[in-house]
Formats: structure tokens, C-alpha cells, sequence
């Protein structure tokens, strides 16, 4: 989804994080160094949800440097956050990510973000942090599953996905494709590559991120050019009157990944 508001990102953060996968977090806690201090890079940081998320893993003496383009997101993380056994001082820093032009780090880590990007960004990456380990949590595949069915649910689908592969800036943007080429080109980099599904499971009780959800594919560009207007509406009504009835079960696919250096 092109919507990255405050309001967007803290509806979805509760839901993302049940949704991560809890053994690739236990698997990157024993990689951590016991001597503590390690130096994270959250690429795409939004407000934090993937500091409140992975650093109470990461031990003592974390810094982080939290990068996003959004002044006013980079606003709402604290300086520093601390908990039982761990401990992170936050510097935040306002860029482009065709930039490249953040600090060294031991773990790289994004979420929610590598749809945007494209391979040749995601291998520059890479080579800029050889010896680093890699997190990437929550990226979409495009498997979209939803109760009860409307008879505009393939096209619609169909055309939201392709709309995800629409460039961000940074190249073709990888899309639905995101989750299978960064592992394919995490592997062929030398690193030992573990992934897991982090599906989001709806049902009405997260009412409001379903309703944004539905919302924001009725309103992606390629869906809006491509569907049929009286079709969409009619798709939109249906699935939010199901909502509202307490009937609408929704699944959206997405990955987590690992990468440990060798
Ligand atoms: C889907 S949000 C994910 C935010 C956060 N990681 C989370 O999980 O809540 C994508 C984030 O990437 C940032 N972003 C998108 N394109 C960017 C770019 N070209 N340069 C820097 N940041 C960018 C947005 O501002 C947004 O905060």
C-alpha cells in the first residue's frame, strides 16, 4: 500500500506484530554479540515499529539509526528505549534511500519496505554491508485471501498486486516478488538465508486495518484505471457490508527473512 501516514502505520503495527515470526527473532538473539553494542540500521523506519519490535532481542548497548524520508515519522521514535537485558540508544536520520548515505552497521533491518525496492537496490545494499546480518520483516508476496468471495475479487486482485510492481523511485519495484528475490539474492551474497511466513489473519475485530486495507486497493491507481468504476464500488461495498456483519475473514501473505553472515 502507497499509504505510509502515522495513522496507517499504528493501525497495522499491533497487527505486524503477531504477526512476525517469533524463531527467525529467537535465531537472530543468539547471533547477537554477548559483549552487547550492536549497531542496527532500520531502513524505512516510519515511527519505530521495528524497534519496539526486535530490540528487546538485541541485548545491551544497541544503537540504532532509524532512516526514513519522513520527518514528521522520524519524529514520534524516542532517543532511547531500554527493557529487562536490553537497551538501545535511537539516532534518527531524514534521507532518500537511493541515498545510500547511512552509517556502517552489524544488522540491517527493515520492515514493511522491500516491495519498494528493486533488486539492483536491494544488491547495492548488500555490498554496502558485506559482513552485516540482515533482517527483513513483513514483506507482501501477493497471496490474498478473502471470505466471502465477490465475483470482482480476480481482477481486482489481479490489478492491485501488478500496482504494487509500479516504480517507487528506486527502480522496478519488486512488489509481491520481494520476499523470493531477496532471498535468492541474500543467498548468492554468501548468506545463510532462513524465512518465514508472517501472514497478517484478520477477522472483524481488527475492523479498522481491514477497512483501510479494502479502502486502499479500491483506490490504487492501476485498480482504479483497470476495474470497471460501478464493478469497484459494488466490490467495495460488498466486502465492507461483510465487515460490518461481522463475516469478513481476510489473509494477506508476507514473509520475514534472515540473513546471517557465514
Ligand atoms: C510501509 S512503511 C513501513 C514503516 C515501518 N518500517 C513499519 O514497519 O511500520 C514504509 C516507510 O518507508 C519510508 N520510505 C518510503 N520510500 C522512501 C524513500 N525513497 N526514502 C526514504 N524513506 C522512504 C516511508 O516514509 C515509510 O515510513
Amino acid at each position: 500500500m502507497g499509504d505510509f501516514s502515522a495513522d496507517w502505520l499504528s493501525l497495522r503495527e499491533p497487527v505486524d506484530a503477531r504477526s512476525r515470526d517469533r524463531g527467525l527473532r529467537r535465531l537472530l538473539a543468539t547471533w547477537v554479540p554477548e559483549r552487547g553494542g550492536l549497531r542496527v540500521l532500520d531502513l524505512g523506519c516510519g515511527s519505530g515499529a521495528n524497534l519496539r519490535a526486535l530490540a528487546p532481542s538485541l541485548g545491551i548497548g544497541q544503537r540504532w539509526t532509524a532512516f526514513d524520508h519522513d520527518a514528521a515519522l522520524l519524529e514520534r521514535l524516542p532517543r532511547r528505549a531500554s527493557g529487562e537485558g536490553w537497551s538501545a540508544e535511537v539516532a534518527t536520520q531524514l534521507g532518500e534511500l537511493d541515498g545510500f548515505d547511512w552509517p556502517s552497521a552489524d544488522l540491517v533491518t527493515a520492515s514493511a519496505l522491500l516491495d519498494l525496492v528493486s533488486e539492483r537496490w536491494l544488491e547495492r545494499l548488500i555490498r554496502r554491508h558485506a559482513g552485516a546480518a540482515f533482517h527483513f520483516a513483513l514483506s507482501v508476496d501477493g497471496r490474498i485471501d478473502l471470505a466471502p468471495r465477490h465475483a470482482a475479487d480476480g481482477p481486482v486482485f489481479e490489478t492491485f498486486v501488478r500496482d504494487l510492481q509500479r516504480p517507487k523511485g528506486l527502480g522496478p519495484a519488486l512488489g509481491p516478488t520481494a520476499p523470493a528475490v531477496a532471498e535468492r539474492v541474500l543467498r548468492e551474497a554468501g548468506l545463510q538465508v532462513a524465512g518465514a511466513a508472517s501472514d497478517w489473519i484478520l477477522d472483524p475485530e481488527d475492523g479498522a486495518l481491514v477497512e483501510a486495507w479494502l479502502r486502499g486497493v479500491a483506490a490504487a491507481d492501476l485498480v482504479r484505471e483497470e476495474v470497471e468504476e460501478t464493478a469497484l464500488k459494488d466490490w467495495l461495498d460488498s466486502h465492507l457490508g461483510d465487515l460490518r456483519d461481522g463475516r469478513l475473514r481476510l489473509r494477506v501473505g508476507h514473509r520475514d527473512l534472515l540473513a546471517l553472515p557465514l
